[in-house]
């Protein structure tokens, strides 16, 4: 009789075990890390390209400038509701054209305000 709890003994930590050790596996899997949005590597490029040449002075703009940290940062909820806006409704933007930006690219504005308004 005893010869028979030891050998449960021994399956039963066997399976404890190779248990953990599949359990171990699934747990070293690490999360991707979640990239910030910032002003040099996201929005500039954006505003030197639609919002230019009516927001970037060094191309002639003679309305805010946006290719500026503090302005942008500024008025980001501003910014945030103009693009949201349809091309025919009043204060859209960017007002050249009638095409509203994509939504990747409005996304840009509201993932770096949600991440912190970063400058670089
Ligand atoms: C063709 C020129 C032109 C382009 C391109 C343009 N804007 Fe404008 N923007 C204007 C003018 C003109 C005004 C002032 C009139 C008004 O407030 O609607 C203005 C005003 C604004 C304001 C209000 C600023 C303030 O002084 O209070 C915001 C915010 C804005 N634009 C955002 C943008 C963004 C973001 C882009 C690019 C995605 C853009 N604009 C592209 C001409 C432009």
């Amino acid at each position: 009789m005893k010869r028979i709890y030891f050998a449960f003994g021994i399956v039963a930590t066997a399976l404890i075990f190779s248990y953990c050790s599949t359990h171990k596996k699934v747990a070293e899997v690490t999360p991707v890390a979640a990239v910030k949005t910032t002003f040099q590597s996201d929005i500039l490029s954006v505003v030197t390209t639609s919002c230019t040449p009516c927001h970037v002075p060094s191309a002639g703009g003679k309305k805010k400038p946006y290719d500026n940290f503090s302005n942008v940062k500024a008025d980001i909820d501003d910014i945030i509701h103009r693009i949201s806006l349809n091309p025919t409704d009043r204060g859209f933007m960017p007002m050249r054209g009638t095409e509203k930006l994509p939504d990747s690219v409005i996304a840009k504005f509201v993932k770096w305000k949600a991440d912190g308004m970063l400058e670089n």
